[in-house]
């Protein structure tokens, strides 16, 4: 079957590696619109909740910095956000690609800017993991590090130093229009952001008419935010327990998952749908997804939502 072409939605100016902005053709129809409270349980990017019509809204991500950034940047005005990471890429020499074409940075479109911008990147990190405290300015650099980054990631070593190394891409006018498309849409959404652990998370306030979205970190995928401590058979399980006590609430969810991928089956999901009698909606087979250490093969999964209504 033919894709439906992406409409104009707002997607994330943070580009997560399992980010749903790809798919919200195919995930918002199955979103109810009588919403009074969308949760958002492990938002990322801000993909889905942002796309979602509800009365209320409530972003919650167990990574603090991601958080934190997306509130200093809802705080601050556009222009000055703008004006603060050209300043940046000034100061540091990095590459514009809005300016000049990847040729004239010695790259191309496969390899991009990563080699003009290697020791550049280097300097700007370094300038980040020392910088003192956690003002407006210690989050525009962070976004910078994410844009000129590997994959436009976020990762912190156990010091909590920023610790990837350079990416393909830079400020390109793509992301600056997301970026402001999105910070919009976000300052006139009425929401609340929390870094609960999803087990830690107060689903009581939640009524019939709430609905609460799961995206967790798939079990049987990797990406840059479960290689370390990952996503474990036991985190699987909590969640599950979750969903089922939602479920005797008759609060409504979805969760995103894959049931196979590459191969390997998720095989306590499919026991856990079978046995509570949960629906699977089969969203198209996608070849793109993840795992972008094997560029040569194509990645197969198969996306699902699973509802309890
Ligand atoms: C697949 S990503 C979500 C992507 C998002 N739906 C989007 O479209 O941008 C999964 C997220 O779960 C978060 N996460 C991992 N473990 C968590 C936990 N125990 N509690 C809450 N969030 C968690 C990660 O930080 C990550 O941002």
């Amino acid at each position: 079957m033919q894709r439906k072409q992406i409409k104009n939605y707002i997607s994330s100016p943070l580009n997560y590696i399992g980010g749903k902005a790809r798919i919200l053709d195919q995930i918002l129809p199955h979103m109810p619109s009588d919403i009074d409270i969308f949760v958002d349980l492990f938002c990322g990017g801000c993909n889905v909740g942002m796309n979602v019509s509800a009365d209320y809204t409530i972003y919650n991500d167990i990574s603090k910095p991601l958080i934190s950034l997306l509130k200093a940047f809802k705080r601050m005005n556009n222009e000055t956000i703008i004006n603060r990471i050209n300043a940046l890429i000034n100061e540091f020499g990095l590459s514009k690609t809005r300016n000049h074409n990847f040729k004239f940075y010695g790259g191309d479109a496969n390899k991009g800017v990563s080699a003009y911008n290697r020791e550049k990147f280097l300097l700007l990190r370094e300038r980040f993991n020392s910088h003192p405290k956690k003002d407006n300015q210690y989050y525009i650099l962070l976004y910078t590090l994410i844009l000129f980054g590997f994959n436009n990631q976020l990762r912190f070593n156990d010091k909590g130093e920023f610790n990837l190394p350079v990416g393909k891409r830079d400020f390109n006018t793509a992301i600056e229009a997301k970026l402001v498309k999105f910070l919009d849409a976000l300052r006139m959404q009425p929401h609340e952001f929390q870094t609960k652990d999803f087990r830690k998370f107060n689903f009581a306030d939640l009524t019939e008419n709430s609905l609460v979205y799961c995206d967790p970190p798939y079990l049987i995928t990797t990406a840059t935010y479960n290689e370390k401590d990952g996503w474990t058979e036991q985190d699987e399980r909590d969640l599950f327990a979750i969903l089922d006590k939602l479920t005797e609430k008759r609060i409504r969810f979805v969760l995103s998952n894959v049931l196979h991928h590459e191969g390997k089956e998720n095989s306590l999901l499919i026991e856990w749908i079978g046995q509570h009698n949960y629906r699977v909606h089969n969203l198209f087979m996608d070849y793109h997804y993840s795992n972008y250490q094997k560029k040569s093969k194509k990645a197969e999964s198969q996306e699902v939502l699973i509802t309890n209504y």
